[in-house]
C-alpha cells in the first residue's frame, strides 16, 4: 500500500496531525530495540551538506535493523561540488533510492528535493527545521514523565531551526511551551504564522528566569548553529544571561527534565554541572533518534500496526 500523502515527506513537523505524531510515538515505543524487515530491499539516500554525528549514524542503523541499506552522500563527493544542479542531483537520486533523509541549508532546498527526487524526503536538518530531533525529544519527555501534556515546557537560547520545530510541535499538539530568546533573536515569524501556531500560540519572553520557573522541560540548543560561526563571538557575548545553569535549573520543577539535541558547548549555553547532572535526559534523547526515525521509515514502508 502506497503512504498516505502526510507521510510520504516530512520537511517540517506541522506536515504531521498530533494523531500520526502519537503514533509514531509509541510506535518509537513499541519497537525500540527490535530487528525486522520493512526495509529489506531498499536504500535510504543521506545527502548531507553539514556535519552530523547523531543523525547520520542514527540513520544508518535504522536501516541495517529494518533489514535495508543506507548510502552517504556527502556535498563535497558528488557532483555538487563541482556545481551539478540541485534539481538535477534530485531527479538522478530519486531513479536509484527508496528515501532521502536530506541535512542543509536552506529549507527550500529540501522542498526542491522532494519535488524533484519524486521519492519520500525527510529533513535532517535545515536552518530552519529539525522535525525528526523534536519527535525524538518528544518521545524522551513522555518515556521520562509519563505525559506530554500537563507540563511546562521552557526553551531558552537560539530562536533556531529547534526553537522553530518547537514551536510547530507546541502547536500541533497544544502544549504548553514558553520561549525565552534574546531580543533580535527570536524564531521565525513565519512560524509562528503558521496555522497550528496560531491556534495555538507560544508564549515569548525574553527573561530566562521567567520561562523556567515552574517548568517540567527544560530545553537549549547552541548559541552558534552550523552556518553561523562568523558570528560566533558576538553571540557567545550576547547570549550569556541565557545560560542553562544550575540557578536556572533551580527555578524549574525539581523533577524538571533537561533536554539537548547536543552536540553542546559546555559551558556556554549550558554548564556542566547541568548537561552532567541527574535532570539532564540529552543521552536518552540522543538515543531516541534511532527509534523514532525507525517508526518513520517502518511507517513509510507499511510496517506501522
Ligand atoms: N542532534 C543532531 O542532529 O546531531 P548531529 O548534528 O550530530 O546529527
Ligand atoms: N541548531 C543546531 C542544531 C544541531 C543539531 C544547528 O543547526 O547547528
Amino acid at each position: 500500500m502506497p503512504p498516505t500523502k502526510t507521510s510520504f515527506h516530512l520537511l517540517r513537523l506541522d506536515e504531521l496531525s498530533a494523531a500520526e505524531i502519537g503514533e509514531l510515538l509509541s510506535e518509537a515505543q513499541r519497537t525500540r530495540g527490535q530487528r525486522s524487515e520493512e526495509a529489506r530491499g531498499r536504500v535510504l539516500g543521506l545527502l548531507f551538506t553539514k556535519p552530523s554525528t547523531r543523525t547520520r549514524v542514527s540513520f544508518e542503523v535504522a536501516m541495517a535493523q529494518l533489514g535495508g541499506q543506507s548510502v552517504f552522500l556527502s556535498s563535497e563527493t558528488t557532483q555538487l561540488s563541482r556545481g551539478e544542479s540541485l534539481a538535477h542531483t534530485a531527479r538522478v537520486l530519486g531513479r536509484y533510492l527508496d528515501a532521502v533523509a536530506m541535512r542543509t541549508h536552506r529549507q527550500e532546498d529540501v522542498e526542491l528535493v522532494a519535488a524533484e527526487s519524486r521519492i519520500p524526503v525527510v529533513n535532517a536538518l535545515t536552518e530552519r527545521f529539525h522535525p525528526m530531533q523534536v519527535l525524538a525529544d518528544l518521545l524522551t519527555v513522555s518515556s521520562r514523565r509519563g505525559q506530554l501534556h500537563g507540563l511546562t515546557y521552557a526553551y531558552v537560547g537560539d530562536g533556531n531551526n529547534m526553537a522553530n520545530t518547537w514551536i510547530l510541535a507546541q502547536g500541533v499538539l497544544g502544549l504548553d511551551l514558553r520561549l525565552a530568546t534574546p531580543p533580535g533573536f527570536g524564531p521565525d515569524p513565519t512560524v509562528l504564522a503558521a496555522p497550528a501556531v496560531r491556534r495555538h500560540p507560544p508564549t515569548l519572553l525574553a527573561d530566562p528566569k521567567e520561562a523556567v520557573r515552574g517548568a517540567d522541560v527544560v530545553i537549549t540548543d547552541t548559541w552558534v548553529s552550523m552556518g553561523m560561526e562568523a558570528e560566533a563571538a558576538d553571540r557567545i557575548r550576547l547570549f550569556a544571561p541565557y545560560q542553562v545553569n544550575a540557578a536556572l535549573m533551580a527555578l524549574a520543577d525539581p523533577d524538571a527534565v533537561f533536554l539537548h539535541c547536543l552536540p553542546a558547548h559546555v559551558g556556554e549555553e549550558v554548564t556542566a554541572e547541568v548537561i552532567e547532572g541527574p535532570q539532564s535526559a540529552v543521552w536518552d534523547e540522543a538515543e531516541n533518534r534511532l527509534h523514532v526515525q525507525k517508526a518513520w521509515l517502518r511507517a513509510l514502508w507499511g510496517g506501522a500496526s
